[in-house]
C-alpha cells in the first residue's frame, strides 16, 4: 500500500508534506526553547541565589563602566544603584557575604569617594549606601570592584608573539593519539578562558569536563551527537559546555549562545596553547535528541549546551580536513 501511494503521490505534494514536516518541528522547537527561557531566565523575579547574582553582577557593572568613563557624570544613576543596594541587602541576608558582595562594596565606595569633591549623590542614597557598606568587609587588600589605570606598556609587553601564525595553525582535529589527556591541562585552559568577555560580565557558563577514564558516559552523549562518526571512540576527553539562562533577562533570549560560544572559542585556543588536539562538536538538538542528552548530561536545570569540545592528545603527524577560508573580501565590507 505504501509503496503504491509513494508512486502515485506527485513529487510536488510530496515536497509540500516534507516543507509542513519542517515548519511543525521549527515550531515544537522553537516553543520549547520558549517555555525554558520562560522557567529559567530572570526575566520575571529574581527566584534564587544565581538570579540575585546575575542582577547584582550586571547593575554593579554598570556603576563599574560609569566610573570608568574619561569624565563620569558626579551623581549618575542614582536610581538605579538605590534599586541595586535594595538587592545587596536582601542576598546578604539571604546568603551573607561573598566574592560577588565584596566587588559591589569595592564598586560602590569607589562610587562615594568619587563624589565626595561634588557632592551631587542625594543624602538619601548616600546614607543607604554607607549603611550597606557597614554589612560589607572592606578589609580585602586586593581591589576586585572599580576601576584600575593600566599602563598602555602591560599590553605592548604581551604582543611580541605571532598571533596571526598561532591562529591559523589550530585545526579541528579528528586523528588523536591514544594517550589519554591530563585533567589539568583542560582545567588550565578553562581557567584561562574566564577572562572571555561576557555581557555585563555576568560570565554565565558552566563547564562540564568529562575525563578521558568516564567511558560510560563519553559514549552516551556521542551517541546522541551528529558529527562524532568515525572518530568518537578516539576522543579522549569531551568538554561539554553550557550557558546559564538564570542570567539573563527578557530582552536577552539570544544571549546565552553569543557569551557561550564566544567563551567556548576561548577553551579552544587555550586548548590550542596547551598543545592539545580540539575538534567542537555542535549540539543543535531537536527536542527528541535533546531530551536524551540532557537526561544523561543530569545538567543544572537553567544551562542550555552550547557545544562540546573533543579533545586528545596530538599524534606526530595527523591528518585534518584543509576547510579553505572564503576570501577577505566575500566577508568584509567596509564603509
Ligand atoms: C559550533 C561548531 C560545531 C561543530 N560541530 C562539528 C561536529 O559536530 N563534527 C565535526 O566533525 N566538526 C564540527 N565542527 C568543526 C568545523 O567543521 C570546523 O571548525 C570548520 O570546518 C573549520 O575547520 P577548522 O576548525 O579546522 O579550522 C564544529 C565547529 C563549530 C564551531
Amino acid at each position: 500500500m505504501k509503496s503504491i501511494l509513494k508512486k502515485i503521490v506527485p513529487k510536488s505534494a510530496k515536497r509540500f508534506y516534507r516543507s509542513k514536516q519542517t515548519q511543525l518541528s521549527i515550531i515544537k522547537d522553537y516553543v520549547y526553547d520558549y517555555r525554558k527561557f520562560n522557567r529559567e531566565s530572570a526575566s520575571f523575579k529574581l527566584k534564587n541565589k544565581e538570579m540575585m547574582q546575575a542582577y547584582i553582577i550586571k547593575e554593579y557593572h554598570a556603576v563599574e563602566k560609569g566610573l570608568a568613563l574619561l569624565e563620569p557624570r558626579p551623581g549618575f544613576g542614582a536610581e538605579r544603584i538605590s534599586a541595586l543596594a535594595d538587592v545587596v541587602e536582601e542576598y546578604l541576608n539571604n546568603y551573607g557575604m561573598d566574592s560577588v558582595t565584596s566587588i559591589t562594596a569595592f564598586t560602590l565606595r569607589e562610587y562615594l569617594n568619587f563624589d565626595a569633591p561634588y557632592q551631587k549623590i542625594p543624602e538619601y542614597l548616600s546614607r543607604k549606601l554607607e549603611k550597606l557598606l557597614k554589612r560589607c568587609d572592606e578589609s580585602a587588600q586586593i581591589k576586585t570592584g572599580g576601576t584600575k589605570i593600566i599602563p598602555r606598556t602591560e599590553i605592548t609587553e604581551t604582543l611580541n608573539f605571532d598571533y596571526a601564525g598561532f591562529f591559523k595553525s589550530r585545526h579541528s582535529v579528528r586523528d588523536f593519539s591514544e594517550e589519554p589527556v591530563a585533567t589539568q591541562l583542560i582545567l588550565n585552559a578553562i581557567d584561562t578562558a574566564r577572562y572571555t568577555p561576557s555581557v555585563c560580565n555576568r560570565q554565565a557558563w558552566k563547564v562540564y569536563v568529562i575525563e578521558h577514564s568516564n567511558l560510560e558516559l563519553k559514549k552516551r552523549l556521542l551517541n546522541v551527537q551528529n558529527g562524532n562518526r568515525g572518530f568518537g571512540e578516539h576522543i579522549s576527553s569531551l568538554i561539554v559546555i553550557t550557558g546559564k539562562l538564570s542570567s539573563f533577562f527578557a530582552y536577552e533570549r539570544n544571549q546565552v549562545f553569543i557569551d557561550g560560544g564566544m567563551f567556548a572559542m576561548s577553551i579552544v585556543l587555550a586548548l590550542h596553547a596547551e598543545g592539545l588536539g580540539v575538534c567542537c562538536l555542535n549540539t543543535s538538538y531537536a527536542v527528541k535528541q535533546y531530551e536524551a542528552f540532557k537526561a544523561s548530561m543530569e545538567m543544572d536545570s537553567d544551562c542550555v549546551p552550547i557545544m562540546f569540545l573533543a579533545v586528545g592528545n596530538l599524534k606526530d603527524d595527523f591528518k585534518v580536513a584543509i576547510s579553505e577560508r572564503k576570501p577577505l573580501a566575500d566577508i568584509v565590507e567596509v564603509r
